[in-house]
């Protein structure tokens, strides 16, 4: 069969690795892709939000299968548009995606069918919003309500930078109409983790955990980033946590959807705060997460299209879905500067025959230009091992990480810190 994969970033090249070992598959492309999945792949110049260029090719092309990476085309409603034309889309409907494009409608989900979360109020107006951080106090979370790039989310350790941050969002608009609502919501304490799971609208079967670190610099300091690494298992992710989450969170959100007129259907991520009281949710994304795919991708055993399949035909429940006992961390090499400016265009060195059975580079923002490998973005590369133990996988990601060179690379030391203090 013939597979498009949607997106350009580390994510899709993990997917279209994955794709790539399909018996099933014959022919892939990526739209737009990146360096790394054009050794794979054959990559389409279409960005992943247009949404009618893309059918527009899926349709000319005879596409069997299209697999979507990015939120943006979810929001845009393309897997309607793709169902429509009759076209087999692995993704959630614009309906069913709404639980991560809107704040508030994930939130007000949650109340009404008592899946655990942060006390929470909605606000149009931040005169309202503002008598809410006052009345509440610190700490507390301010978070814009439409989709902003992972950047709407203030936690605010003093009133000040929350007031502040209500006025940025819903004043200043620095989200644009992301922030024509916002969302106050209690602070939580504990330790993060992402829980991806496949589901066919009934049956929810959860990815390995995992977790990212997204804060640009080591200790977890610095601004947040689009993630600097991811690593799986997540140690604190026990089976007794594992079996709450699924008879908490997991099971009951894809049930509410259902009820409320949302199949979903596709990968439902949830990220997740352990707190004293049991598992919370933060928020919920529509989609793989980017690094984590990466670190799940070299775990999965099983055919991922057999999966896919499973799903669109809503036969979940009928397939058994194999992991890789083994542990994997993914080491993400940014361009120096990111979060931030940074250059592009600066030359990859290294690369060649570094990828084996149990390492994978996945290109992120790279490019071939004149015959060579050229930095494209903030997040460049990821480089992903896996081995017996975390440790291990740490040890062998960053042994490959430093056979790799570009001017201003940065990368965090302490990917996987967390999991090895456990
Ligand atoms: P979100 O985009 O909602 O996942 O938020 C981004 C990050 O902000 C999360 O990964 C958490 O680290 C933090 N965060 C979000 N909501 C809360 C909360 N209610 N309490 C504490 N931290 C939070
Ligand atoms: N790594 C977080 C995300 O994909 O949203």
């Amino acid at each position: 069969m013939k597979v498009l994969v949607v997106g350009g970033g580390g994510r899709e090249h993990a997917l279209v690795w994955k794709l790539a070992q399909s018996p099933k598959v014959d022919k892939l492309y990526c739209a737009p892709g990146n360096a790394g999945t054009a050794s794979l792949a054959e990559n389409i110049p279409i960005t992943a939000d247009d949404v009618e260029k893309l059918l527009a090719f899926a349709v000319v092309n005879s596409i069997d299968l299209t697999v979507v990476g990015p939120e943006a085309p979810l929001m845009e409603g393309i897997a309607d548009r793709f169902q429509a034309a009759g076209l087999k889309i692995f993704a959630p409907s614009k309906r069913a995606a709404a639980i991560e494009g809107s704040k508030a409608l994930s939130k007000d989900l949650m109340a009404k069918y008592n899946i655990p979360t942060a006390k929470y109020g909605t606000f149009t107006n931040a005169e309202d919003a503002i008598a809410c951080i006052k009345e509440w106090g610190a700490p507390i979370v301010v978070k814009a309500d439409g989709l902003a790039a992972g950047k709407g989310v203030v936690v605010a350790f003093d009133e000040e930078t929350a007031i502040q941050a209500v006025k940025d969002i819903m004043e200043d608009n620095i989200f644009g109409d992301a922030g024509s609502v916002v969302v106050i919501e209690e602070y939580l304490d504990g330790e993060e983790v992402s829980i991806l799971a496949f589901t066919d609208g009934f049956t929810v079967v959860p990815m390995v955990s995992a977790q990212d670190h997204k804060r640009v610099f080591d200790g977890d300091d610095g601004p947040n980033t689009g993630g600097m690494g991811a690593y799986s298992p997540a140690p604190i992710y026990t089976e007794d946590l594992a079996e709450e989450v699924q008879r908490t969170i997991l099971q009951p959100t894809i049930d509410a959807l259902r009820a409320e007129g949302r199949l979903y259907q596709g990968v439902i991520y949830a990220g997740l705060m352990v707190t004293a009281e049991g598992p919370k949710v933060l928020e919920y994304n529509a989609r793989f997460g980017d690094p984590e795919t990466q670190p799940i991708m070299m775990r999965l055993e099983t055919d991922l299209v057999d999966i896919i399949e499973a799903i669109l035909d809503g036969k979940l429940q009928n397939i058994e879905i194999r992991w890789h006992e083994e542990s994997a961390v993914c080491v993400v090499m940014v361009a120096g500067g990111y979060p931030g400016k940074y250059a592009k265009g600066e030359e990859i060195l290294g690369l060649d025959g570094l990828d084996n059975e149990t390492t994978t580079v996945f290109h992120a923002g790279t490019a071939e230009k004149n015959e060579k490998i050229v930095t494209a973005g903030g997040r460049v590369l990821g480089v992903t091992a896996r081995a017996a133990t975390i440790a291990e996988a740490i040890q062998s990601a960053y042994a490959t990480v430093e056979k790799i060179s570009f001017k201003d690379a940065f990368y965090r030391k302490d990917i996987g810190h967390r999991a090895l203090n456990r």
